[in-house]
């Protein structure tokens, strides 16, 4: 099985959960300036959300990704608590006739590592971490 992982990270926090996820799979994670260019059974997709949306760069990555290429698109976004970077995912792919699995992974970061405050990011916490691996988990399990 292809598994392939994408990220669009202004600061740090997404990549560092998309490092993670793809560790668990031995894949490499790459940013969303990587296209899709293989065929990919499972795609780990995820950003941050910024004023309430998710990044143009990611909504125009989703636009050009190849339908024929994804099997199936697994969402994951950080964020200060909103969940629209995930719903943008699933309704921009879905409109392409790209199937998105019903788990999604959302780490709240409340104010950490915002980088509009001058907090660095990409320190996640213990808790946040392990939603990371039961996430990972889940997914696993589920094509076992
Ligand atoms: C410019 C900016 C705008 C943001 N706007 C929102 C927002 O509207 N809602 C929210 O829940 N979080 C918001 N956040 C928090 C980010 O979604 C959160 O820090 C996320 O982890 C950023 O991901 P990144 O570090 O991968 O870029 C904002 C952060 C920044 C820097």
């Amino acid at each position: 099985m292809n598994i392939g992982v994408r990220y669009q990270s202004r600061g740090g926090n997404t990549k560092a959960v998309a490092e993670m996820i793809a560790k668990e799979f031995d894949v490499q994670a790459l940013s969303i300036e990587h296209p899709v260019e293989e065929y990919t059974d499972i795609l780990f997709l995820g950003g941050g959300v910024y004023g309430w949306k998710m990044d143009d760069s990611l909504c125009e990555f989703i636009k050009q990704l190849p339908k024929e290429k994804v099997g199936q698109i697994i969402a994951f976004s950080t964020t200060g608590f909103m969940e629209s970077t995930l719903k943008q995912i699933r309704q921009e792919a879905e409109q392409k006739g790209i199937k998105v699995n019903k788990n999604e992974l959302l780490v709240k970061m409340m104010l950490r590592g915002h980088s509009m405050l001058g907090l660095e990011g990409g320190n996640l916490k213990k808790e946040q971490q392990e939603k990371v691996q039961e996430f990972v988990k889940v997914i696993q399990k589920e094509i076992e």
